[in-house]
């Protein structure tokens, strides 16, 4: 038998031999995971069972293989929310909490307490679902096409508490835009990679499902169509948020303004990169 604190130390070793930056904390996720305690090394001297140190060095082990942490947790935090999270779904990320502060500032400022919200390609469901706790008289839809993330996103509404509508369905196409009406707001985070980064993927992203990932050749297919056909959906005056990746603000700035929407701002993220816009649809008689 081994004691926690030798463990904790082979297991943040293992991880550094094999470039794991975060070692540390990817380990102490793991031992707060398994052995269900906040701060696991309080006992630093107590006795790992064997079988308990075979989980979790095995958890080690696919780490350092490149598996992402929140995978092997099953879960993942988002605005201060917990999220179930697996291979059907994009991990949510930090970056994205930037659309949650610009639908909250836009509801804020313009004293909507009870938005029709739309968010296309919903994934986890994390925009969905944390818009809803937000914003709890929001009438909020969840648009996804994988089958297998509509059950996590199904699972994530109930987790949280909140009630939202989930379709299945595909954003692309104009009879999916045109069964939605009358909507204050859209948001969405679509897939925005280009193929060169789809080619050159760092080890951790290839396990997510590259259907939440690519966006055509130039990673901007979803701003192109997604604008053009979810205009109508929009009242007039009605808003729009996009995320996109690093780089990728001015043609989705040109998208928008080429389809009649006004007030477009950009937002950056934590790490001070131009993440998100917001554009209001201009009125139409
Ligand atoms: C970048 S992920 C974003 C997930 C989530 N909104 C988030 O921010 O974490 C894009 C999502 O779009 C979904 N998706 C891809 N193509 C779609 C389509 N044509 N219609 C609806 N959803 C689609 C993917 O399955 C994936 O869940």
């Amino acid at each position: 038998m081994v004691s926690r604190d030798v463990l904790f130390r082979e297991c943040v070793s293992l991880m550094d031999k094999n470039g794991i930056d975060s070692s540390y904390f990817d380990t102490l996720c793991i031992f707060q995971d398994i052995f269900n305690e906040r701060n696991p090394l309080f006992r630093p001297l107590e006795n790992v069972p064997d079988d308990k140190r075979e989980i979790i060095l095995n958890l080690v082990k696919r780490r350092t293989d490149g598996y992402p942490l929140q995978y092997l947790l099953g879960q993942w935090e988002f605005y201060g929310y917990t999220f179930r999270v697996n291979e059907n779904v994009l991990i949510p990320r930090p970056d994205t909490e930037t659309l949650i502060e610009n639908i909250l500032e836009i509801c804020g400022k313009n004293n909507l307490k009870s938005p029709k919200i739309a968010d296309l390609c919903s994934g986890s469901g994390c925009i969905a679902v944390t818009l809803k706790k937000q914003i709890p008289d929001a009438e909020v839809y969840a648009v996804e096409i994988s089958e297998k993330a509509v059950e996590t996103i199904k699972e994530n509404a109930e987790l949280n508490n909140v009630v939202i509508h989930i379709i299945n369905a595909d954003v692309l196409k104009q009879e999916t835009a045109l069964s939605l009406s009358g909507l204050d707001i859209i948001v969405c985070n679509p897939p925005y990679l280009t193929q060169y980064d789809m080619d050159t993927l760092q080890k951790e992203v290839t396990f997510e499902p590259s259907i939440a990932l690519f966006g055509g050749d130039d990673g901007l297919d979803f701003y192109r169509k997604i604008t053009l056909l979810w205009r109508k959906s929009l009242k007039n005056n009605g808003w729009i948020a996009y995320e996109f990746g690093d780089g990728q603000h001015d043609d989705v700035g040109k998208i928008l303004g080429k389809n009649n929407f006004y007030n477009i701002t950009f937002s950056r993220d934590t790490q001070n990169i131009i993440r998100t816009v917001t554009a209001r649809k201009q009125e139409e008689l």
